[in-house]
């Protein structure tokens, strides 16, 4: 699947931060529940491959790999399960590996000449990084309006700011880990917790559906922004802001 395909289906990829690899299943259930089924687990724990293979088994999942920087990532990545791999930017060693791999790559970009580099080389799906240090004003200037590029903006999004990208016509979906803040993703402790996350004990009420979206800068409705059934209850203190 193409990553414009794949970022088109939810307004938010969670970027995951996991310690430990016995969350991934549940917080996997619980986020594709939730309707955040495109999930980037980053390589920045020793535990991530480990959480990639879980997750991946996940019903209606889609898991990328995040902080992807070599080919030997590219690779690792791939023989754990990653359907797409993101990077903060872009090597040459890196998009080779990607492409002899053949798995879709998210690459970083901050800069018009970054993007056009990258959609010389055919890419048309971009992460813009860092996207708050970098200005949401930057991704919806015209010179980054090219034809036919869209763009994932990620680094420092918050649920205050993510409306604001998602409202640009030019960005199909965000990233961001406030969804998944790293102190609670591990294995809940105490009275009535095993050594994984409770799965909850009903299903998200239908009243319980939000919305999470924009209206355009042009006044349209994102088209892409899609109806997010909240998580269930017992999952929000994980999945603690902005939905
Ligand atoms: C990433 O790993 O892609 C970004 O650094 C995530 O940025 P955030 O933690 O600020 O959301």
């Amino acid at each position: 699947m193409k990553l414009q395909e794949i970022c088109a289906q939810v307004p938010v990829i969670p970027v995951l931060v996991i310690k430990h690899a016995i969350i991934a299943r549940p917080l996997a259930e619980a986020l594709v529940e939730g309707g955040l089924h495109v999930l980037e687990v980053t390589l920045r724990t020793p535990a991530a491959l480990e959480v990639i293979s879980a997750m991946s088994e996940v019903p209606g999942s889609i898991v990328g790999a995040g902080t992807v920087l070599t080919p030997a990532d590219v690779r690792a990545v791939k023989d754990a399960g990653a359907r797409f791999a993101v990077s903060p930017g872009a090597t040459d060693s890196l998009l080779a590996a990607a492409q002899e791999a053949n798995l879709p790559l998210l690459p970083g970009a901050a800069t018009v000449s970054e993007v056009m580099k990258l959609m010389a080389l055919g890419y048309d799906m971009l992460k813009f990084f860092p996207a708050e240090a970098a200005g949401a004003s930057r991704c919806s200037s015209p010179s980054m309006a090219l034809p036919d590029v869209r763009f994932c903006p990620t680094g420092g999004i918050s649920a205050d700011t993510f409306g604001h990208y998602l409202a640009l016509p030019n960005v199909l979906c965000v990233g961001g880990s406030w969804i998944t803040p790293t102190t609670n993703c591990k294995p809940m402790t105490g009275r009535g917790s095993g050594t994984s996350p409770a799965r909850p004990s009903k299903p998200p009420h239908s009243s319980d559906r939000a919305t999470i979206g924009a209206t355009r800068n042009d006044g349209k409705q994102n088209s892409l922004i899609r109806p997010c059934a909240r998580p269930p209850a017992i999952v929000l203190p994980v999945l603690q802001a902005g939905l």
